[in-house]
């Protein structure tokens, strides 16, 4: 598979799935658009793909990745599924939840794409696109988020073409994403875990379970070097510009990421102000949050002011992402 300067952006439709299916199956990587972000699709058997994979994104190789299947048939070749994860696959997929369970004794799944861990994050994406993918190529697709490592996560083809465009095969242009922000992860484990807050809310997966989420110490997988879900690490999704939360003023010189009605004081010294929900709401937010982001990235501004979001709901998400954001890089 030759990666030339230029990677072909192919529109969605029944040529661009046929072609992507193709290249999967020669060892290529694909990004693709699903509901929740654009993945980098590479097949899940082939660790030579998966070693390229990684580093076109200029990935940590100890990050495992998600395995994408069509349906929860397909998940149950390369996963063990308990009561508690099958509940919960039938009740939210095909949809933003990631389960992570023991790998079968027969797994396909390369040692590479799993980090040498006997666990396995297996995800049924919603998008049609992503669906019919999946289903023209056949098996299971490891799929990181579409960006740069340290970068925050593509929500349009163009943020994919923007960071990985000369190192990956193939894109599909499937528009904009419509969730936003990445899975929620859920390890099923003796008391199912929190691993990572995203698009499906913790509370309506606390309903299905009639319980509630245990959540891992951040601080322990920091520090441990065998995190749980690695993907938690603290530069994950920095911005170049420093980001300030919880901002309650502007100072000048600094650009706003509004929520809600932008009435800060300093507000009119913003070099610009982009507001994720004018109306305060949060799904909008989330599906604005990284386009916005990146765009006030490229804007040069001292730093970014990020107004205080709710935390219930998909608020929870969006706080853990900007928190990630607002670290900064190593
Ligand atoms: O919405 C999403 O989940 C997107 C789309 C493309 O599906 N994918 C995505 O992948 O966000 P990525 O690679 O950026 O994040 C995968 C997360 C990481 O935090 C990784 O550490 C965690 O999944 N993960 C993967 N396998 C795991 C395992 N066996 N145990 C714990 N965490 C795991
Ligand atoms: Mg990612």
């Amino acid at each position: 598979m030759n990666v030339g300067l230029k990677t072909p952006i192919l529109p969605a439709g029944t040529a661009a799935v046929a072609t992507a299916a193709r290249c999967l199956a020669e060892g290529g990587l694909v990004a693709f658009p699903t509901e929740t972000v654009y993945g980098l699709g590479a097949d899940a058997t082939d660790p030579a793909a998966i070693a390229r994979l990684y580093q076109a994104k200029g990935r940590p190789s100890f990050n495992p990745l998600i395995a994408h299947v069509r349906d929860l048939g397909a998940g149950m070749r390369i996963g063990r599924f308990d009561r508690t994860a099958i509940a919960l696959a039938e009740a939210f997929w095909p949809g933003p939840l990631t389960l992570v369970l023991p790998k079968t004794a027969d797994c396909r799944v390369a040692e590479l794409a799993t980090a040498g861990l006997d666990t396995i994050a297996i995800r049924v994406p919603a998008h049609p696109l992503a669906q019919a993918i999946l289903r023209a190529f056949g098996g299971p697709v490891v799929a990181p988020s579409a960006n740069l490592s340290g970068h925050v996560s593509p929500t349009s083809a163009a943020h994919v073409q923007s960071d990985l465009a000369g190192r990956i095969d193939l894109i599909v242009d499937g528009g904009a994403v419509e969730v936003g922000v990445e899975s929620t992860i859920v390890g099923c484990f003796d008391a199912p875990l929190l691993l990572r807050p995203g698009g499906l809310p913790r509370a309506e997966i606390e309903r299905v379970l009639g319980r509630a989420l245990v959540q891992p110490p951040h601080e322990a997988e920091n520090t441990t070097g065998q995190p749980l879900a690695p993907g938690m690490l603290a530069s994950h999704y920095a911005p170049r510009t420093p980001v300030r939360l919880n901002a309650g003023y502007i100072e000048a010189g600094e650009a706003l990421l509004a929520f809600g009605t932008p009435a800060v004081p300093g507000v009119d010294a913003a070099t610009v102000v982009m507001n994720l929900s004018t109306s305060g709401d949060l799904t909008e937010a989330a599906a604005n949050l990284f386009g916005y982001l990146r765009a006030l990235d490229l804007r040069g501004a001292r730093a970014i002011a990020v107004m205080p979001v709710p935390d219930h709901g998909l608020g929870e998400a969006i706080n853990d992402r900007l928190r990630r954001a607002a670290m900064g890089r190593e």
